[in-house]
């Protein structure tokens, strides 16, 4: 067994997946949950645990474990391998045997590194004497010393070749350093300088926990921009991270709820206040990835921006983002004007936290907004909080939700019984529901069973592929591919994986053959209903030639043709020898031969 092979055999990919999907066991080897490649608010991607392999019957994107977290987290497929062997404590194999890294997961390995040596070197910085006024700083906000060591806080000293010089000496290339996106080429001159300089650190980390880049906060009110961030980097793709997440992802699992604020400073504050479950965006809007992975653990997202006109514009962006995703939003907004860092420092987490607890649901906190902008005692402004809450609540996917939804906001406006109603009726069926691209299954009851049967079973290929294989290419069965696919794949290696027969298939049969193994309900078949099975498409396929042999005996006939229609006369007879020998034996009618 190849190393690929080994890590894979021993982890589970109901595991892993369940790390980043809810998953919800639905027959004895199947789980499903949200898909997490598209959109959707009624689970179709499921999780096989015999086969080790997910797919998702809206979107089609199916694979194994390394499939997974390749595509959910950017990864190559080393880096995927790497992963996977670390968390389950399996030692890498030295650098032999084909397993080497490619170019771009050793870049990207290298980049890894280097942050964790900026972040060690940010961090003895603070603590040394060049770290005096961020220390002062720090205090000065009101950062008890355990939240600072927690969140890492650290310090870039000013004088702007503090990182170029300690990656020197750790022999990094110049590509390194410059796809580090922690020091940038100088445009005077050769070399490069440090891009955070003079400016509190804090380290920003990906799902995992690995740090992928910093954003740098000035000290002083003359340093512009207040917060410098890493620009997008090979490991740092800002529409993907969500600062804190890795740290809140268990808290927001278990109250299936996420706080979400604008900025690092506001993460800190509801943290060091007891609110563990809160998240932001880094330096950027919310975007429909984040959308994504906060529905990934959360089922309601309680958004707290800052209370001035940007931060109320980028809460209803980000909402909207929200409800398209099918989350639930509540919306906090602080009195005073203060953001949520200044309000837990003012007022105390205790009183945030009842704020929270309060933080009325979007559509309430729309309907609110509605009657506080229009007078909706009168028809014209009753009319302009009606258009005001529509395109709103068109937002939502699910017509009865909508429905609903419509009514609870029409009824918190005040609209009278009349007006409510003909509110209510215009949301009714309006938007197109998503199809799915589930295909219509073209397979018979038994070529299903054969299906499910060779794929778990080294005895039912040994005595029954052959003549599935051969009735199948006998009347072109849309299973026929799929059995050479099972056949190519077992002489390759007898206990092949499901995964084994991805690359052998077309896009079709593949689908084909998800639809029928990883969706399929019920018990796995036996050996004995394989044998019926074989039976049934041996009969069918004898019907059919049975038929075509008619067929051309009667265009023979009518065409005159005598020495053809001696030899079809004569095939016939050969056929139907056996059919008289089987039609004494079966007595009762086959249920299923009669459906054709
Ligand atoms: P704020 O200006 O509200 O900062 O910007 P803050 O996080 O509350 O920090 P303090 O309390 O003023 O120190 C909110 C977020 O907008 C992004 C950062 O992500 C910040 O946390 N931002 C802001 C930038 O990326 N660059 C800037 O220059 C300013
Ligand atoms: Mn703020």
């Amino acid at each position: 067994m190849d190393f690929a092979a080994h890590v894979k055999s021993s982890v589970d990919i109901v595991g892993v997946v369940g790390e980043s999907v809810r998953l919800r066991k639905q027959g004895p080897n199947r789980f499903v949950g949200l898909c997490p490649f598209h959109t959707e608010k009624t689970p179709s991607f499921s999780v096989h645990q015999d086969h080790q392999f997910f797919k998702c019957f809206g979107c089609g994107k199916g694979g194994d474990v390394f499939n997974f977290l390749m595509e959910t987290q950017g990864l190559t497929f080393y880096e995927a391998l790497r992963s996977l062997a670390e968390s389950h404590g399996i030692p890498m194999p030295a650098s032999s045997g084909g397993l080497r890294s490619d170019t771009e997961s050793r870049l990207r390995e290298a980049l890894d590194q280097m942050h964790e040596k900026a972040q060690s070197w940010f961090r003895q910085q603070i603590h040394s004497p060049a770290g005096f006024d961020a220390r002062g700083y720090i205090e000065g906000r009101g950062l008890s010393a355990s939240v600072q060591e927690l969140f890492g806080l650290g310090y870039a000293p000013a004088v702007g070749g503090f990182l170029v010089a300690g990656f020197k000496r750790e022999g990094r290339s110049e590509r390194e350093m410059e796809a580090s996106g922690l020091v940038a080429k100088s445009s005077q001159g050769p070399g490069f300088y440090d891009r955070f300089r003079d400016r509190l650190t804090f380290p920003i980390h990906n799902e995992r926990g690995k740090i992928i880049a910093f954003a740098g906060r000035a000290l002083r009110q003359d340093q512009a921009p207040k917060y410098l961030n890493s620009p997008e980097t090979a490991i740092y793709k800002k529409q993907n991270v969500l600062y804190n997440l890795h740290r809140a992802r268990e808290a927001i699992r278990r109250e299936r709820m996420a706080v979400l604020v604008e900025g690092y400073m506001d993460v800190i504050g509801a943290y060091q206040s007891g609110v563990e479950h809160v998240i932001a965006s880094c330096g950027t809007a919310l975007t429909q990835n984040h959308a994504r992975a906060l529905r990934r653990h959360a089922d309601t997202v309680i958004v707290n921006f800052d209370p001035d006109a940007a931060g109320q514009g980028a809460a209803e962006k980000s909402i909207d983002l929200l409800i398209q995703e099918g989350l639930s939003a509540r919306v906090l907004q602080l009195p005073d004007g203060l953001d949520p860092y200044d309000y837990c420092r003012k007022h105390g987490g205790e009183a945030y936290r009842g704020k929270l607890d309060e933080a009325p649901g979007y559509h309430d906190w729309l309907a609110d907004q509605a009657r506080s902008r229009f007078d909706t005692r009168t028809a014209e402004g009753r009319s302009a909080a009606i258009r005001f809450v529509d395109p709103k609540i068109r937002l939502l996917n699910e017509p009865i939700q909508r429905a609903l939804v419509a009514e609870q906001v029409g009824h918190r406006m005040g609209l009278d019984r009349m007006v409510l109603s003909q509110f209510v009726q215009s949301f009714r069926g309006t938007r197109n529901q998503a199809k799915a691209i589930v295909n219509e299954t073209r397979l018979s009851e038994g070529e299903r069973i054969l299906l499910r049967l060779m794929i778990r079973s080294s005895e039912a290929r040994r005595d029954l592929l052959g003549d599935a294989l051969d009735l199948a290419a006998k009347q072109e069965l849309p299973s026929c591919k799929i059995f050479e696919a099972i056949q190519a794949a077992a002489e390759q290696d007898e206990a092949f994986p499901y995964s084994a027969l991805q690359g052998r298939l077309e896009q079709q049969e593949r689908q084909l053959l998800d639809l029928t193994v990883l969706a399929a309900e019920g018990p796995e078949p036996s050996i004995e209903s394989g044998r019926r099975a074989v039976e049934a498409l041996r009969r069918e396929a004898h019907k059919r030639e049975h038929q075509a042999i008619l067929r051309d005996i009667a265009i023979a006939d009518q065409a005159g043709d005598t020495e053809k229609l001696f030899d079809l006369l004569r095939r016939k007879k050969e056929l139907n020898a056996p059919v008289v020998n089987q039609e004494r034996t079966v007595t009762t009618p086959q249920p299923g031969s009669t459906r054709s």
